[in-house]
């Protein structure tokens, strides 16, 4: 809808407190582990989102009953004649998260039919490390053009080594082997917290999973796994989000229900950055902003490393901090698509290749008319806007609606101008 934008005003220092809703990373590939079980499973905290919708109607088309109830964070999910292994082409496109969607599915019918994910346009995202894994399990895989099937008569426990610390296709193997026979491991795995609240909901439902050096996942198969009433965590890189518009507008914000293990190497930048952290022992988080930040590097990297997620919104926080920095993007290729925006609003960002970009600090931003290229881009840019003298309009609303839950809201409840304009 080109008719749809964001307006954002300058708006004076953050203050006061917000709750921080339940992880989109985390609720996507735990929605998709229910096709493990034959039951109802409820879902708590589950944040209504474009992209969880999309999981829904995954879910229902191969035959899940799923009755959702936004207001209090509820699915209940119905999965007792889940019946069907095959998902059309264009309900794949709509998210990457479709993927992980491949494991339950081979755990439960031996096969699937699928086509290649679609999603944010960040990098090429290959999803050759699920696909040679699973042919490791005993799957035979025909591609044919956009289409992929997977067909095996048994699969067998194997010790599958990730090229990468990939989430999605730590998720997938995981879902797929938790009902095999024998010990799988996967090492070399990705062990992001979202990955953990996954494996969370599978001890839940019975499975044996435990972690190992060197960042090993060992699975001991286990016959059936049973229907279970999980709370999905409270997302990180919301919570990423929110500290970063306290830190830039000069602000002083408590999120009562964020999780600082999960982001401490990003809590510990934001201090070096001359922000004031106090971490709650009993839960959660409080940023009193610096009046005069210093600009600091970051390297996004695979957990506990700082997450690629909040790269745009860090940039935000370097473009207006005193000084020269570098921003190290090691996970995707084309993940620098906001810099030429944050550029037309007067930020100073230099890309260097695929992976670098150096930004010298600017005493002020204007705000422009600018385009969202992928979820955490429309983050990016509207944070900016709340610095950014006179009026930003984001355009590209669609990628906020998929990642970002009342955030518009908890932002005005802060004290930020921010509202949706739809002509
Ligand atoms: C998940 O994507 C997240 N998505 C992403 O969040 C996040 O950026 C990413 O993990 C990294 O943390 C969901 O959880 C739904 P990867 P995923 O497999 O699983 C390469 C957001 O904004 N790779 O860990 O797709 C890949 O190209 C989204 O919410 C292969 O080469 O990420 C990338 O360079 C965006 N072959 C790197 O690994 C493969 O088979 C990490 O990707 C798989 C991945």
């Amino acid at each position: 809808m080109h008719n749809e934008f964001i307006l954002v005003k300058k708006s004076g220092p953050l203050t006061g407190q917000v709750l921080v809703s339940g992880a989109k990373n985390a609720a996507l590939p735990i929605m998709a582990s229910l096709i493990l079980t034959s039951g109802v499973s409820v879902l708590k905290n589950v944040p209504h989102l474009t992209d969880i919708e999309s999981m829904v109607s995954l879910l229902e088309e191969l035959g899940a009953k799923v009755e959702a109830n936004y207001a209090m964070g509820t699915l209940t999910v119905d999965t007792t004649l889940i019946h069907s292994w095959h998902i059309p082409e264009y309900m794949m496109k709509k998210t990457r998260a479709s993927i992980v969607i491949l494991g339950p599915l081979l755990a439960r019918f031996k096969q699937a039919d699928v086509a290649f994910p679609g999603g944010d346009a960040i990098g090429a995202r290959p999803i050759d490390y699920h696909l040679k894994n699973f042919k490791k399990m005993g799957a035979q895989i025909t591609q044919m053009e956009d289409l992929i099937s997977l067909k095996a008569e048994k699969l067998f426990s194997q010790r599958f080594v990730l090229d990468y610390p990939s989430v999605g296709a730590t998720q997938n193997i995981l879902m797929a082997a938790v009902l095999v026979q024998g010990v799988s491991c996967i090492v070399n795995a990705a062990i992001e917290p979202e990955v953990m609240d996954l494996i969370g909901i599978l001890q839940k439902m019975g499975a044996q999973i435990s972690l190992e050096y060197p960042a090993t996942i060992k699975v001991v198969g286990v016959k059936k796994l049973h229907a279970v009433e999980y709370s999905i965590m409270t997302d990180r890189l919301e919570a990423g989000a929110l500290l970063i518009a306290a830190a830039i507008t000069g602000g002083d914000i408590t999120l009562p229900n964020a999780c600082a293990q999960d982001m401490e190497l990003f809590l510990m930048k934001l201090e070096e950055m001359g922000h004031e952290i106090i971490v709650d022992p009993q839960g959660g988080i409080r940023l009193k902003s610096s009046k005069n930040p210093v600009n600091v590097s970051f390297k996004t990297a695979p957990y506990p490393g700082i997450a690629t997620d909040l790269q745009p919104l860090i940039m935000v926080a370097q473009v207006v901090s005193n000084g020269k920095s570098e921003m190290i993007e090691t996970v995707f290729e084309n993940r620098f698509l906001h810099v030429p925006y944050l550029n037309l609003m007067g930020a100073r960002v230099e890309v260097l290749g695929s992976h670098k970009a150096v930004i010298i600090g600017v005493k002020k931003l204007q705000g422009a008319t600018v385009i969202a290229t992928d979820i955490r881009a429309s983050c990016a840019l509207v944070l900016a806007g709340l610095v950014a003298d006179g009026v930003t309009r984001v355009y590209g609303v669609s990628h906020w609606w998929r990642g970002y839950e009342s955030m518009d809201q908890k932002l005005r409840d802060l004290g930020a101008e921010i509202e949706f304009i739809k002509l």
